[in-house]
């Protein structure tokens, strides 16, 4: 072929990248979430003739109910949708809001002391919600049921309960000190004040109430009228600053994804105000110099946590919600720049983050939820949702069972004093009104030649870095149980240190990072991945839930 064509033949494709699936549609539909009853409401939903937006929002209202140490309608999360008609992916936004009466130093003493677990626990913590607004927006432009409809399962999971289960009891071990400093949160989540059994039912006839007034009356049935009245009570009374003008005003935004290419991949994930699509495009960018496949085991590591450490130090110093900074998204992102990057990169050596510019960053926990689902035309959403600490805040505002998020935490309080999970952040990340504090959650909806995959997680600092090593097992593995299930490694710039699952190496690779200066640590396992492949060729969908989670995976025909 004459060169001059070949240019125009890639010209035409990389301005058309989105064009892998478009032909085609699955033989099957596809959930993974990290509860069954979650699953079950949206497979229940698809066999109703609702769409994967549908199945989405059932799940979504689901998970807020039993999986109230994760997620819930007193929170907020991204949503990744892809419509496969259109051939369109779209990032919808709920993220909380900081309210509008929040300041830059909220969480300060007279000193200027940050005021330990102040933007933790308890009714200042929380950021305005966003969750009921997204999934008003995916039944009312995507779906094809009434909101009222896709709904219902959770509705009914409110009323009559579900059980306490192992994970279910950790969480709340953990939180009970906050928990109990809330009577309507202590009256729900405890029995008699102290940790439930196994088995336990859990029942939230509040939250059954303010679900069947969204059902009702949409956004208005929460963010007006006597559901908001209660909640800006409730938060006020507690010592927290919402108000109505809060409420009303909170809006979900469509945002374009962070797309790039990696080797033959088309990655889409997420924009700010969340770090993960432009820290995983730059440290894709710096791995597609490198021949990966080729290089000993300890020395593909060894590149890897490098370009995790650069990546890292770019989020702590530029990223929070680009409605409010201005972020160097193009440099961050250009190859370019990941080539400037790799020069750095000693390939004997490890570079001491203290011997970067720069600020300092996080690390992870166990809560939070991720889900995936796909309908059998192909659409699918891939999200990730959060009330951000185990059981949020803690407070529930009287009469509404809605437990409210600590979502504020993940704004930088203070410059250099470090959140719930060890991160630090700077000016990018201050807290400002009606901003949105900066994420790691990453849903991320992925084309290669040979099918579409659906990744993300919950984990903290930690969401981007398991996103990264499942599309690098994804490139050896058709098979999502393999992404799912292979240990993890993670560094993020500070502290200088490389966080391993004991399983994910051997003595002789620890040896040899150590010789390259690295230090290590494990950790125990952490992350609750949910994913989905569809195969092209075979037409087959396959679903995987972490073994680590007490989630569960399907795929199933719809007649
Ligand atoms: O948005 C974020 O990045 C955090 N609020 C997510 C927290 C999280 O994943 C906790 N759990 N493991």
């Amino acid at each position: 072929m004459p060169l001059k064509l070949i240019l125009l033949l890639s010209i035409f494709l990389l301005s058309f990248p989105s064009c892998y699936a478009s032909k085609l549609t699955p033989q099957k539909s596809a959930i993974a979430t990290a509860h069954p009853l979650a699953t079950q409401a949206g497979e229940d939903i698809l066999r109703q003739g609702g769409n994967a937006f549908d199945a989405a929002v059932a799940i979504t209202a689901a998970l807020a109910v039993v999986e109230p140490y994760s997620s819930g309608l007193g929170g907020g999360g991204f949503w990744m949708l892809h419509q496969s008609q259109e051939n369109k992916t779209i990032f919808l936004d709920g993220r909380e809001k900081a309210p509008l009466a929040a300041h830059r130093d909220m969480y300060l003493d007279e000193q200027g002391n940050y005021i330990k677990g102040s933007s933790v626990n308890g009714a200042l913590a929380a950021g305005i919600p966003g969750t009921v607004a997204a999934m008003v927006k995916l039944a009312e432009n995507y779906g094809r049921l009434p909101l009222s409809t896709s709904i219902q399962s959770a509705i009914n999971y409110a009323q009559n309960g579900f059980k306490v289960t192992k994970h279910y009891k950790r969480m709340i071990n953990f939180r009970k000190q906050t928990i109990r400093q809330s009577s309507a949160a202590a009256a729900v989540f405890l029995d008699n004040n102290e940790v439930p059994e196994l088995g336990h039912i859990i029942r939230q006839p509040d939250l059954a109430n303010t679900l069947k007034s969204i059902s009702q009356h949409g956004n208005d049935g929460f963010y007006q009228g006597p559901v908001a009245e209660k909640l800006v009570e409730g938060v006020r009374q507690a010592g927290g600053i919402w108000s109505l003008e809060d409420l009303a005003a909170y809006k979900v935004v469509e945002r374009e994804p962070i797309q790039f290419k990696f080797q033959d991949l088309i990655i889409y994930s997420a924009p700010p105000p969340s770090s993960g699509g432009i820290a995983l495009n730059e440290i894709l960018n710096i791995l597609s110099l490198y021949k990966l496949e080729k290089l000993p085991n300890s020395q593909r590591i060894h590149i890897i946590v490098e370009a995790m450490r650069r990546a890292y130090r770019d989020r702590a110093e530029y990223l929070g919600d680009s409605d409010f900074v201005n972020i160097p998204i193009t440099q961050l992102t250009s190859p370019d720049y990941a080539a400037g990057l790799a020069v750095t990169i000693h390939p004997q050596q490890n570079t001491p983050s203290s011997s970067l510019a720069g600020y300092q960053h996080p690390s992870g926990g166990n809560d939070t939820t991720h889900f995936a689902v796909m309908d059998q035309y192909g659409n699918s959403v891939s999200a990730t949702m959060s009330i951000n600490y185990p059981f949020g805040s803690g407070f529930i505002p009287p009469g509404t069972g809605i437990l409210l998020n600590d979502e504020m935490d993940d704004f930088a309080a203070k410059p250099g004093v470090p959140n719930v999970y060890g991160l630090v952040g700077a000016e990018a990340n201050s807290i400002i009104a009606e901003k949105r504090p900066l994420s790691s959650m990453s849903p991320s909806y992925i084309e290669s030649p040979h099918g579409t995959a659906l990744i993300g997680t919950p984990g903290g600092s930690r969401i981007i870095t398991m996103v990264l090593l499942a599309i690098l097992e994804l490139k050896d593995s058709f098979n999502p149980q393999d992404w799912v299930d292979l240990p993890r490694f993670h560094h993020q710039y500070l502290p200088d240190v490389i966080q391993y699952e004991k399983a994910a190496f051997e003595q002789k690779l620890i040896d040899a990072l150590q010789a390259k200066g690295h230090q290590l640590k494990p950790v125990n396992e952490y992350g609750n991945m949910q994913a989905i492949w569809w195969d092209y060729k075979s037409g087959q969908v396959n679903s995987a839930s972490d073994r680590r989670g007490e989630g569960y995976a399907k795929s199933f025909k719809v007649q």
